[in-house]
């Protein structure tokens, strides 16, 4: 089975920017949304900033086209998408519950909230006692089968800066010590840095996937018997990414960045499950 993901989409809203700019806008996440859809997958996974500033405006419009393709559609919120309409008219809107779990024969896959709501003062990230007892029992529930966590905020000390102020979940928000209770194999999926970096620690891969803005790709973890496959299937071309250098350079609350895109190994990773005999 597969599960394609992507990093922060940063839809934004386009008022008073010019004409040629929400054009932009509008035919890069029309055209780059399309080829996520395209690709085959059984789940569908933003984690997180899939709007700029969590403005109605900005949930409502990427919502209209996602919705379009009628897919299996999973977002984990980020800071961005907690900035501007209260957390419940978000969770209106976008229909998507946080702090859930869906399972199936393969695969135990956890959508995580780390995002603080409105905290215009601190962009880190954080889980409550409530969450962390949660997560402990959907740990324990998934016993040795493969379990995939899709959140916002990488866990502190394992993707590249999350070891930065802001940029992980709060360093005394004890997540790793329920993930090392994970029986069998663990895989971690993050955005908010927007840098790709895929680390290993015992038996979690933690895999932190770059911005769409900086880099057109889609991510897919291919889930096979033994092994699982993480891919970075380039969906762009030089007018995509033209378009959006003309978003990235012309919206508020985002910063193109300057260093590009990781190299291979932080992109791409075969997983080897633990097996239990
Ligand atoms: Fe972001």
């Amino acid at each position: 089975m597969k599960i394609a993901f992507i990093g922060d989409l940063h839809y934004p809203s386009m008022i008073s920017k010019d004409e040629e700019v929400k054009e932009a806008r509008d035919e890069f996440y029309t055209k780059f949304l399309q080829s996520f859809f395209e690709i085959k997958a059984d789940y569908y996974v933003s984690i997180g900033d899939l709007t700029n500033f969590g403005r109605e405006d900005e949930l409502r419009e990427v919502y209209e086209i996602i919705s379009k393709y009628d897919k299996p559609f999973i977002h984990s919120f980020g800071n961005h998408d907690l900035y501007g309409i209260p957390r419940e008219e978000v969770i209106n809107i976008s229909n998507m519950e946080q702090n859930i779990s869906i399972e199936n024969d393969h695969v135990h896959i956890i959508s995580l909230e780390t995002a603080r709501d409105h905290n215009h003062e601190d962009h880190s990230g954080y889980l409550s006692k409530e969450q962390l007892d949660w997560l402990e029992h959907e740990i324990l529930r998934s016993e040795d089968k493969l379990i995939v966590i899709f959140a916002h905020h990488p866990v502190y000390d394992t993707t590249t800066h999350s070891n930065y102020p802001y940029l992980s979940i709060v360093p005394d928000v004890p997540i790793l010590d329920i993930l090392r209770k994970k029986k069998g194999t663990g895989i971690y999926v993050n955005g908010h840095n927007h840098r790709d970096s895929i680390e290993t620690m015992d038996n979690w891969t933690f895999v932190q996937a770059g911005a769409v803005l900086d880099d057109q790709s889609v991510r897919v973890l291919d889930i096979s018997e033994n092994d699982v496959f993480i891919q970075s299937i380039d969906v762009g071309n030089p007018e995509l990414s033209g378009l959006a250098q003309i978003i990235g350079s012309n919206i508020n609350h985002f910063q193109l960045n300057p260093q590009g895109i990781g190299t291979t190994p932080n992109r791409e990773y075969v997983v080897k499950k633990v097996l239990y005999v």
